[in-house]
């Protein structure tokens, strides 16, 4: 009860600031667009600002559709930033790692840049070593995206849409393709992608955020403690490749199934922590059967109790702990970004499916329609 009354003395507070600030009517949320700086071809890039009626705020720009800053409660109720970014777009044209990106046409690896699909062969840009990653070398983490506001019943959405090119980076088809973000009431941001096709092909969408619950710059997330719905994982080779294994990950570093401090075996001597440097691998999740979406990781910062909830329809996760950061980009506030300074859990179809046909399938036709939906939802615990 006390705490109802508490939390009804918060909004209307927030809100008379919101109200005093910008002289708007009253009202439980708000979208604002403002100027995100233009690219070297002089085309604009807008910043969305979506604000729930909690004060929670979620900064999109329409560059790479990437999610730009992410304002959530800690424990005392206190709002902060929980992921990395940018000030402004040259941040997000030069950067290599992928930070708070829309990811496509295809997220993660595709083995040495080639795929086949209806007996003809495919061939990509080799941009990560002998392989492809994350779309090629303009994947749609380069792509200023068209935006407008969508409606929401308990939130504030944002509609985004990019025609990828038949042929473009390689890949047949002209795929429309549509991204919502929902930042809901609840303190969650849900992404939903939709595409359609009109040549068959493949596509693997996800959102690259880099998150670190106690805010960028707080130091290492290796005292977040995780869990990872997974009982499998699928080990890889040298080239972060999938074997086509899928491993159990009991017994080994791998093992997330109970909440883990994501740094107590990450310096272990085991062949596939050593592979990917740390963790960079995907997750086979755990689904109950005829459940429509499920929790694949859970996530809590010991200090600031900040708790990430990240649930999806996809059947896979990429556990990336930062370990290609090396301080060398500096992000919003003059930050600067080091080894293992964030974490990302990249739903997605196993990378390589189209060269692994005992994966589930990432193929798309004509007349069908993809369709994922991953939420991260933010709470605190006690
Ligand atoms: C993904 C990959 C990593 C790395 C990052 C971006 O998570 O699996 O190997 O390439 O993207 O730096």
């Amino acid at each position: 009860m006390k705490r109802s009354v508490l939390w009804v003395t918060i909004a209307g507070a927030v809100l008379m600031t919101t109200m005093a600030a910008s002289g708007a009517t009253a009202k439980p949320g708000s979208t604002k667009k403002s100027s995100f700086g233009k690219t070297p071809d002089g085309e604009a890039v807008d910043l969305y600002t979506l604000t729930n009626k909690n004060g929670v705020e979620a900064e999109i720009t329409t560059y790479g559709g990437s999610v730009v800053s992410l304002k959530v409660p800690d424990r005392n109720g206190k709002l902060g930033d929980v992921v990395l970014g940018f000030d402004s777009v040259e941040g997000y044209e030069t950067n290599t790692s992928y930070i708070g990106a829309l990811i496509g046409r295809y997220g993660n690896r595709i083995g040495h840049a080639l795929f086949k699909l209806d007996g003809k062969t495919y061939t990509l840009a080799k941009n990560n070593g002998e392989n492809t990653l994350h779309g090629g070398t303009k994947g749609f983490n380069k792509a200023v995206w068209a935006a407008k506001e969508a409606p929401a019943k308990d939130g504030q959405a944002l509609e985004l849409t990019y025609l990828s090119k038949d042929g473009e980076e390689g890949f047949p088809g002209n795929l429309h393709v549509r991204v919502i973000y929902t930042l809901e009431d609840s303190n969650a941001l849900k992404i939903e992608y939709s595409a359609t096709t009109d040549k068959d092909t493949v596509l693997n969408l996800t959102n690259h955020s880099y998150f670190n619950l106690a805010g960028p710059g707080s130091g290492d997330i290796l005292g977040h403690m995780l869990m990872i719905n997974a009982a499998k994982f699928t080990p890889v080779d040298l080239g972060l490749i999938p074997t086509g294994e899928l491993r159990d990950v009991a017994g080994t570093p791998f093992d997330f199934r109970k909440a883990t401090e994501i740094g107590s075996r990450i310096n272990s001597d085991d062949e596939q922590i050593k592979l990917g440097g740390g963790y960079d691998h995907n997750f086979v999740l755990n689904r109950k059967p005829g459940e429509p979406i499920s929790l694949a990781a859970r996530v809590v910062e010991p200090k600031t109790k900040r708790v990430l909830e990240v649930w999806t329809t996809e059947p896979g996760v990429q556990f990336y702990t930062g370990n290609f950061l090396d301080g060398t980009l500096t992000g919003k506030g003059g930050i600067s970004y080091t080894k293992r300074s964030a974490f990302c859990l990249e739903t997605q179809h196993f990378p390589d499916s189209p060269n692994k046909p005992e994966f589930p399938s990432t193929e798309l036709k004509p007349g069908q329609r993809y369709h994922t939906t991953t939420i991260y939802k933010f709470s605190t615990e006690k």
